[in-house]
């Protein structure tokens, strides 16, 4: 790994505290050298008169599969437990959604959902059928059905995303699971099931998925095929008064072959409804979840990264049919995926522990979404507990928020604000891939305005060893006061744990900062955000 000489001897004497404690004091580039430095090599421009599109919350959405600990464990521990629960439903868990503002989760898979039978979860917990678990060999009790799920959401103020079976499914279960939620009291026989079954008003749900990974798990379809299905699966759904945002099973991470094949087949007759198109992107591994090197740290930021490739590529694609854009994308599958062996507990299949790593992959995830707010409609982690990229981890009644978690509650400014263009002047780092030798950014991130006097800035820091001294440019307004927000630790592989929770956590200092022009400095290895009050 090497870098620019000029920022190795960047101010990091100045920084010997690099934990997660004591950084924000020492965060603003204090003489005149650093700003010469700084003004050399890293600024950041706010173009706060050039607007995006606004960032709508649905990009911080979370997936919640029916798979090793995600349900069963992670969110259901049921209404007998000894686990604090709020009918059934573990409330530090909701405790902690809550604090993600109005997001968006997706339900009940992934590749579970092109096997579940929604009947099979509703109806006395009692007497529901037990099923073969699709995963491993083991029950699938559905004692978390739409119901449970539905009640998680609202205690969460989340909005339900549910995911229809197409692998294995038919065209009437999939419009009768739309009737059932959203048919009006007393309308149909569904509707007066669901009212027997607790629920008397509609529970009025908008987002659904026409399958999942309808190329793999979903019904390994050729995309002709798929489009086929897709057109029987949606044609005569009942609306009942609910603006229905059909999402289509987009292609494997950035395959453009699958977006045109299906588009082609598309528009070659009727359309059908289509307003969300689903690519799935999980920028994988290198090294392991705790063990890697510092340019495997390198390498898996660099993978991250290419969400932005896919986003701009599947747009263009979509162009080629859609001119006028009136399918967006939705990501709603992304994330690490590191190999096993750092479960907490062996049952839940593909939990693994989220580092400092993890939280500025999701950064830089989040990142590229806000600046792509014009394209991305929706966006969702996978999964929220207990599983790949998690923001949290339990076991019984052992929980923790993992460093993504802070992540998502640091970035929660950006929620319903109007996404600006930003533009990033900084030296690439390199390092090795393999045999081959990469390039990666320094800082990158996105910015947004909540008010007339109120922006947001947040910064990804990927050098693993140095500080960043830093100009940021306000175009279009002055900084009157300036907070930064950093979650950061001296251990690329920093995570939180059961008995030590509070290992990584974000700190906040005020910077003695005002104008147009404000220096700073971002620590190695830091997710960072500014918030600024206008002047
Ligand atoms: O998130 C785990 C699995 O990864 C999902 O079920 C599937 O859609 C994807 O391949």
């Amino acid at each position: 790994m090497r870098t620019d000489p000029i920022h190795r001897r960047a101010a990091l004497n100045r920084l010997a505290v690099t934990g997660a404690t004591g950084l924000a004091a020492a965060a603003i580039a204090p003489n005149s050298t650093a700003r010469n430095r700084a003004a050399a090599g890293l600024a950041v421009t706010v173009l706060l008169d050039e607007p995006i599109g606004t960032i709508r919350p649905a990009l911080y959405g979370q997936f919640a599969e029916h798979i090793g600990g995600v349900i069963y464990d992670g969110i259901w521990v049921g209404p007998e437990s000894k686990v604090a629960n709020i009918d059934g439903i573990r409330r530090t868990l909701v405790e902690h959604v809550r604090q993600l503002g109005t997001v968006v989760v997706r339900w009940p898979g992934g590749c579970f959902a092109d096997k579940y039978h929604w009947r099979d979860g509703i109806g006395p917990r009692s007497k529901r059928p037990r099923r073969f678990g699709r995963w491993r060999e083991e029950t699938e009790t559905n004692q978390f059905g739409t119901h449970e799920f539905i009640r998680f959401c609202r205690l969460c103020g989340a909005l339900p995303y549910f995911a229809a079976n197409v692998g294995t499914g038919s065209p009437e279960e999939f419009q009768q699971w739309v009737e059932y939620c959203n048919a009006p009291v007393g309308s149909t026989s569904l509707a007066d099931e669901r009212t027997v079954n607790g629920q008397r008003e509609p529970f009025g749900v908008g987002y659904w998925g026409v399958g999942n990974e309808s190329w793999g798990c979903g019904g390994k379809f050729i995309p002709e095929d798929y489009c086929r299905e897709y057109r029987r699966f949606t044609d005569w759904l009942p609306q009942y008064g609910v603006s229905l945002y059909l999402i289509a099973a987009g292609s494997n991470g950035n395959d453009r072959d699958w977006t045109r094949r299906f588009f082609a087949r598309w528009v070659d007759g009727q359309r059908a409804p289509i307003k969300g198109w689903a690519p799935h992107y999980y920028c994988g591994t290198t090294g392991h979840a705790l063990k890697f090197t510092q340019d495997q740290w390198y390498e898996q930021l660099h993978k991250a990264n290419q969400m932005e490739t896919l986003i701009v590529d599947q747009w263009a694609t979509l162009a080629e049919f859609d001119p006028r854009h009136s399918v967006k994308l939705v990501i709603d599958e992304w994330g690490s995926w590191h190999p096993e062996g750092t479960e907490i507990n062996k049952r839940h299949l593909f939990e693994q522990m989220s580092t400092l790593r993890d939280a500025l992959v999701a950064a830089l995830s989040l990142d590229t979404f806000n600046r792509h707010a014009d394209k991305v409609d929706m966006a969702n982690v996978a999964q929220l507990v207990n599983n790949l990229h998690s923001l949290f981890l339990a076991d019984g009644d052992r929980f923790v928020a993992t460093p993504n978690f802070h992540v998502y509650a640091m970035y929660r400014r950006h929620h319903g604000a109007r996404g600006v263009k930003i533009a990033v002047e900084a030296p690439e780092t390199s390092f090795r891939a393999g045999n081959r030798e990469q390039r990666i950014f320094r800082v990158a991130g996105s910015a947004s305005l909540s008010g007339p006097r109120d922006a947001t800035l947040t910064l990804v820091h990927t050098h693993a060893t140095e500080p960043a001294e830093v100009v940021i440019r306000l175009r279009g307004g002055a900084a009157d006061r300036v907070g930064q927000t950093i979650l950061t630790h001296k251990q690329l592989n920093a995570h939180n744990t059961f008995e030590q929770p509070d290992n990584l956590v974000p700190t906040t200092a005020v910077l003695v900062a005002r104008g147009p022009e404000l220096k700073c400095v971002l620590p190695p290895a830091s997710v960072n955000r500014f918030d600024i009050r206008l002047g």
